[in-house]
């Protein structure tokens, strides 16, 4: 595995199964009642979001608390990005503090990879503009794979805003590297052109939905878009919106959240059984703890005596 994880391209499927592995482990100290593990005590983790975000920025904030690292959270509203300082700077200034990692949001494509350049410490994308944001993926896929007990083989269909969103570039890649087929869903200006290549099909209606074994909803990013690119919210949903009659009883529905309830999905299919959305929250943590894990302490090696997950934070640990 890479020092960085800018793209889900940065990750084998080895690499995948023994984060989703080791998040499993970790789901079960997030059962006991002190839910800490002294795997990052003396390690520094860095938030830095210059971008809106709930559940991407509480997980990660839980995942690191409960590794037992320092954390230090930074939203650019607020910190000196206010008064001018660059982002280079801002790196600069924040690596004195010697961070074992950094998770950086942006609302520009590519700039987690600068990031990576400018400091020593391993640099987790946690959204990046229009390209990638592959801890959702991973984590998409840990919850996935608990509720359908597989993936391989599964028929995923991504349907809505594939233009402007990250998730969508990064499942669809992690979707087919553990085997799923991918096929992709919305209105022709909201796909973006030579999308196939990224290994999925391309449909414009839903006339084929039933194919689907589980059919992951997408929000309308109004803030990334210039244009208009679909003549009217209420024109699109009733094309594409996930509802009751298109979500058929097997179907599992999936969506990264924040949902604009009415627009991609309607209220009932959200608050049905088969909406695995706020699983998908809950396994935000324990997969946010893996990949902490992974690029900082494990690597593919095995654990070390004192990082294994299995012993209680309580126990004294060697010096
Ligand atoms: C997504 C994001 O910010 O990329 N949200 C998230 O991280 N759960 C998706 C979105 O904003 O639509």
């Amino acid at each position: 595995m890479k020092r960085h994880l800018l793209s889900v391209d940065d990750l084998s499927r080895e690499d995948i199964e023994r984060i989703l592995g080791r998040a499993e482990s970790f789901a079960e100290v997030s059962g006991r009642e002190i839910k800490k593990v002294p795997t990052l005590r003396g390690r520094t983790v860095i938030n830095l979001f210059y971008e809106a975000s709930t559940r991407t920025s509480s997980s990660f904030e839980l995942a690191a608390k409960r590794l037992s690292a320092d954390l230090v959270s930074i939203k650019a509203q607020g910190s000196s990005v206010d008064k001018g300082e660059s982002l280079k700077d801002n790196i600069q200034t924040l690596s004195a503090y010697d961070p074992a990692a950094v998770v950086f949001r942006s609302p520009h494509a590519g700039a987690a990879g600068l990031v990576a350049r400018w400091t020593p410490a391993s640099v987790i994308n946690a959204g990046d503009g229009k390209h990638e944001h592959p801890t959702q993926a991973l984590l998409d896929l840990y919850t996935l794979r608990r509720r359908a007990g597989r993936l391989e083989g599964l028929n995923v269909w991504i349907v809505g805003d594939l233009l402007h969103s990250r998730v969508a570039r990064s499942n669809i890649l992690a979707f087919g590297r553990m085997g799923c087929r991918v096929t992709v869903c919305g209105p022709p200006t909201l796909i973006p052109r030579g999308i196939e290549s990224l290994g999925c099909e391309v449909r414009i209606t839903l006339d084929d939905l039933a194919q689907a074994d589980v059919v992951y909803a997408l929000r309308m990013q109004h803030e990334r878009m210039t244009g208009s690119f679909v003549p009217s919210l209420r024109e699109y949903a009733a094309q594409y919106q996930i509802d009751g009659r298109r979500l058929g009883a097997g179907q599992l529905l999936m969506h990264p959240g924040p949902v604009n309830r009415g627009v991609e999905l309607s209220a009932e299919v959200i608050d049905s059984p088969q909406a695995l959305i706020t699983d998908q929250v809950e396994s935000g943590v324990v997969v946010r703890m893996a990949v902490l894990y992974e690029l900082l302490a494990g690597g593919s090696g095995p654990p070390r005596r004192a990082d294994d997950p299995s012993r209680p934070a309580s126990e004294p640990q060697p010096a």
